[in-house]
C-alpha cells in the first residue's frame, strides 16, 4: 500500500470513457443572466467548453485546445437561482483529437425537477509544451451506448472535416 498518485491504466493501452468523465455544477447568479433573468447563452457555452476540456485533459494528461463545437440548441431557458449540471464524457479519440459529449441539466432547487436542456459535441486537440498536436491514448468504449457513440462519432468527424475544408 502506498500513498502516491494512482495511475488508472497504462497510457499506451488506452482508457475507458469512465476514467475521464467530469461533472461540474454551477449556480446561476445575477451576473450570468440577461434582463429577463435567464441564463446567457454565452455563459453556458463557456461552461460547456470548460467541462469538455477538463474531460479531454484528464484523458490525455495534456493541455488541450478546442477546435470545433457542433451546433448547440437552447431548448429550455435556465432561470436565475437554478443549478446547471454539466456532464462531460469522451466519445471518440483519433490520433491527437478527442470528441467529448457535454450534457447540460437544469435543476430547480425549489421543486427538485431536473431537465436536460442542452447536448453538445466538442472536439479538442492535445498539445505539447510548444503547442503542437500530440498523440492521445486510445479510447476504449465499454458499454453498448459508448460503443454506439464511438461509431456515430466517426460520421460527425467526417462532416466536421468537410466543413473545415470548405471554410478555410
Ligand atoms: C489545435 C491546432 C494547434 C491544431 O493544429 P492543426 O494544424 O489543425 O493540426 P492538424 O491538422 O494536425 O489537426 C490536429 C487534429 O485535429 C483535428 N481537427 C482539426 N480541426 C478540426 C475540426 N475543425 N474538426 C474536427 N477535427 C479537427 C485533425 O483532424 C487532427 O485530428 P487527429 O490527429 O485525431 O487525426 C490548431 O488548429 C489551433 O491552434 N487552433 C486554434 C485552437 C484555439 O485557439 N481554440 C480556441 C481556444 S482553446
Amino acid at each position: 500500500m502506498h500513498d502516491g498518485p494512482v495511475q488508472y491504466v497504462n497510457l499506451h493501452e488506452g482508457k475507458p470513457p469512465s476514467a475521464s468523465q467530469v461533472e461540474m455544477t454551477e449556480l446561476v447568479l445575477p451576473n450570468d443572466t440577461n434582463l429577463l433573468g435567464n441564463l446567457l447563452g454565452g455563459r453556458l457555452m463557456h461552461w460547456i467548453d470548460i467541462a469538455g476540456a477538463m474531460a479531454a485533459s484528464r484523458h490525455s494528461n495534456r493541455v488541450v485546445a478546442t477546435v470545433a463545437l457542433d451546433s448547440l440548441d437552447f431548448r429550455h431557458p435556465v432561470r436565475m437561482g437554478e443549478l446547471v449540471m454539466l456532464k462531460a464524457k469522451l466519445t471518440w479519440t483519433g490520433r491527437t483529437s478527442m470528441e467529448v459529449v457535454v450534457r447540460v441539466y437544469a435543476e430547480n432547487l425549489k421543486t427538485g425537477s431536473v431537465i436536460l436542456t442542452n447536448k453538445a459535441y466538442v472536439t479538442y486537440v492535445a498539445l505539447d509544451d510548444e503547442g503542437n498536436p500530440v498523440p492521445v491514448p486510445p479510447l476504449l468504449p465499454e458499454t453498448d451506448e459508448e460503443k454506439k457513440e464511438f461509431i456515430e462519432a466517426e460520421a460527425r468527424r467526417s462532416e466536421r472535416l468537410k466543413r473545415r475544408n470548405k471554410e478555410v
